[in-house]
């Protein structure tokens, strides 16, 4: 790597972490250890990113839609979700802002607990947001918003003319954050998934053809440089 000083200093990256059930199909492992591989793979690129620099990644774990999938699996899911939660607060000394996207309120109470938890404790660190998505969707994000704006509203707070694009941002689980310079989306899969569809206005798609689970930092090297590659008009010229 030519300068890795600079060449993702600054960066938001959204990552759909997607592939570990086709990697322990191939295998013939159970989908549960490519959910087991996956997580490992997790924690590796979020040291990585905070070695480069990365302002903030936004990681999809579990999707609002997630929860169709057989309870041995969304079990086994969140059974890992617990275990990582009980070493995230590794964080603490990466200086990472831990912030947990999504409804927590359908997970397991003592998770909540764990979640508000690792949340309050690395509030004020000033190295990379750490972003995990958990029961998360765009969709769901964007109803909560309006929601939390309404009341607002009903409780003279504010007046529907203030209901502005920063005063939506302000209310998604992201609110102070930089939306994503790009997705990336491992799998081969080239869709969003309902995955940040507020801060996506804008984002680069990155797919890449490797499964999660063999995602290496080499390959965040590849996405980064492609990144790198594209012209960003914003609409203007
Ligand atoms: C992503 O891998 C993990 C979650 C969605 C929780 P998948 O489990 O979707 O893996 P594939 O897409 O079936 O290979
Ligand atoms: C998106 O992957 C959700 C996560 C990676 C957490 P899915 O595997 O659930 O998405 P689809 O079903 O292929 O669109
Ligand atoms: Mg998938």
């Amino acid at each position: 790597m030519a300068d890795k000083e600079h060449f993702a200093r600054g960066l938001s990256i959204g990552i759909i972490m997607d592939g570990n059930g086709r990697w322990a199909k191939k295998r013939g492992l159970p989908r549960t250890a490519g959910h087991k591989r996956g997580a490992e793979v997790f924690q590796d690129i979020t040291r990585y990113c905070n070695e480069l620099g990365v302002e903030s990644v936004f990681f999809y774990a579990f999707s609002t839609e997630n929860w169709k999938r057989p309870f041995e699996e969304v079990s086994a899911i969140m059974k890992l979700f617990g275990e990582y939660l009980l070493k995230a607060f590794d964080y603490q000394k990466e200086n990472n802002r831990v912030v947990f996207m999504g409804d927590r309120t359908a997970l397991e109470p003592r998770y909540q607990s764990l979640m508000n938890e690792i949340e309050e404790k690395t509030k004020n660190n000033t190295g990379m947001t750490l972003n995990i998505a958990v029961n998360y969707g765009g969709r769901p994000e964007i109803v909560r918003a309006a929601r939390l704006l309404a009341e607002k509203v009903q409780r003279g707070e504010m007046s529907p003319d203030q209901i502005d694009e920063a005063a939506l941002s302000a209310a998604m689980y992201t609110h102070g954050q930089k939306d994503p310079d790009f997705i990336l989306r491992p799998s081969g899969e080239k869709r969003l998934s309902n995955f940040m569809l507020w801060q996506a206005a804008y984002s680069e798609m990155v797919e890449m053809d490797v499964l999660w689970p063999d995602f290496t930092r080499h390959d965040l090297d590849l996405a980064i440089e492609e990144f790198n590659r594209r012209s960003r008009r914003f609409g203007g010229l």
